[in-house]
């Protein structure tokens, strides 16, 4: 059993944790109604465990549809509604139980009912219980755009059970695992290699991720705790992110997020070179890396470059005509530091990078 600390709540990494999310929720949000809200795909898996532990008679089970596609307003309304026709006061506690999906759906509709009630995550995701579940950001999308309306709300606790992993998709186990090597690269060479140890694994659904999970919640977690509004060391979590976005908006969404964000942490260690921010050599492990995970490292040839290099800009990172990237030094430091996490890069230098990729 892995307990971080770090933050205003308690993160628990523990293989049968699921098990145990009775125990949990009555030391940190004792409730007399838990909302337990997830999706069609994890909810026949692993909500009637969950609702076992937190007590049937007074917990409720809701379902949306598994999607990026059902991330809206529209399910917002429907949970919502749902929640007041059961009932639901006040002294309610929500129940995330999904991936990040549900995760920022579930955190957003507690940011919101009753004007704002607790909430708990326990994400069934390896990107969500690396990443999505840790740091208070809620929200859905609208069509304009992904998380455009949304909250800062922090959960009470944090329950990840690796268990529920050997489930998981390996694309998505995959995709996970992009972020995993993000947080190597950004905070730590050590466990950097480690996780390049378990990439050519992670197809496998026995294999154990409960180390892996608890080094990335840790790195997440302290990252988090400096910075839980992104003022300035948070953007260091932004690698391969700028180029990453606009990758992924640019497949129509057809690529994974921790797909797009592979081949963008590749072109951003080229980009990190290339204007001799990163030490020679940094892109090729974040390359090898990726290559072991099985994620793509290059553009797919049907994308339009130029499409690519406009959404870079569009992004919230942009700053006075210049773009702003999170660029590596080497495989476990950030360049940067007291000049700001965030560096302007010209546009030739991401254009040649972009073309080359
Ligand atoms: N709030 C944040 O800080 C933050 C950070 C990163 C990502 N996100 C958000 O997270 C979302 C992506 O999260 P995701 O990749 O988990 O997507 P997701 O929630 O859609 O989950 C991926 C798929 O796996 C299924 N699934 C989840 N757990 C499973 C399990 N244990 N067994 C079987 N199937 C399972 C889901 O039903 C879904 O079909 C995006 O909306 C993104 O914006 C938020
Ligand atoms: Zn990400």
């Amino acid at each position: 059993v892995v307990v971080v600390d770090l933050l205003r709540y308690q993160i628990v990494v523990a293989s049968g944790a699921l098990g145990r999310v009775g125990e949990i929720a009555r030391q940190h949000a004792p409730a007399h109604r838990y909302a337990i809200i997830t999706d069609d795909t994890v909810g026949p898996l692993y909500a009637a465990a969950v609702r076992r532990a937190l007590g049937d008679a007074q917990t409720s089970v809701h379902s949306i549809p598994a999607g990026e596609a059902h991330k809206t307003r529209e399910s917002w309304a429907t949970l919502t509604d749902a929640m007041l026709a059961d009932g639901c006061g006040r002294d309610t506690t929500v129940v995330a139980l999904g991936g990040g999906v549900i995760g920022d759906l579930a955190g957003f509709v507690a940011a919101t009912y009753m004007r704002g009630v607790p909430f708990i995550q326990i994400p069934t995701s390896l990107l969500a219980m690396i990443d999505a579940s840790i740091g208070g950001k809620t929200g859905v999308d609208t069509p304009t755009g992904k998380n455009l309306v949304g909250a800062f709300h922090q959960p009470a606790a944090v329950i990840a059970d690796p268990d529920v992993l050997r489930t998981l998709p390996a694309a998505h186990r995959r995709a996970g695992l992009a972020e995993a090597i993000k947080h190597g690269a950004i905070a730590d060479a050590a466990y950097f290699d480690r996780v390049v140890t378990q990439a050519s694994n992670i197809d496998r659904p026995d294999v154990d991720l409960s180390e892996l999970v608890a080094g990335s919640v840790r790195i997440k977690a302290s990252v988090v705790a400096n910075d839980e509004r992104e003022h300035g060391q948070r953007k260091i979590l932004n690698f391969g992110h700028t180029l990453g976005h606009a990758i992924e908006s640019a497949s129509d969404y057809t690529l994974l997020h921790g797909e797009a964000i592979a081949i963008g942490m590749v072109l951003e260690a080229k980009l990190a070179e290339r204007i001799e921010v990163a030490e020679a050599g940094t892109a090729d492990r974040i390359v090898m890396a990726v290559d072991r995970a099985r994620l793509p490292k290059s553009i797919p040839p049907e994308l339009d470059r130029e499409l690519i290099h406009q959404l870079t800009r569009s992004d919230k990172k942009a700053r006075g005509g210049r773009v702003e990237y999170a660029l590596p030094a080497r495989i476990g430091a950030m360049a940067g530091g007291d000049r700001g996490w965030g560096i302007a890069v010209e546009d030739e230098a991401v254009l040649s990078v972009i073309s080359q990729g």
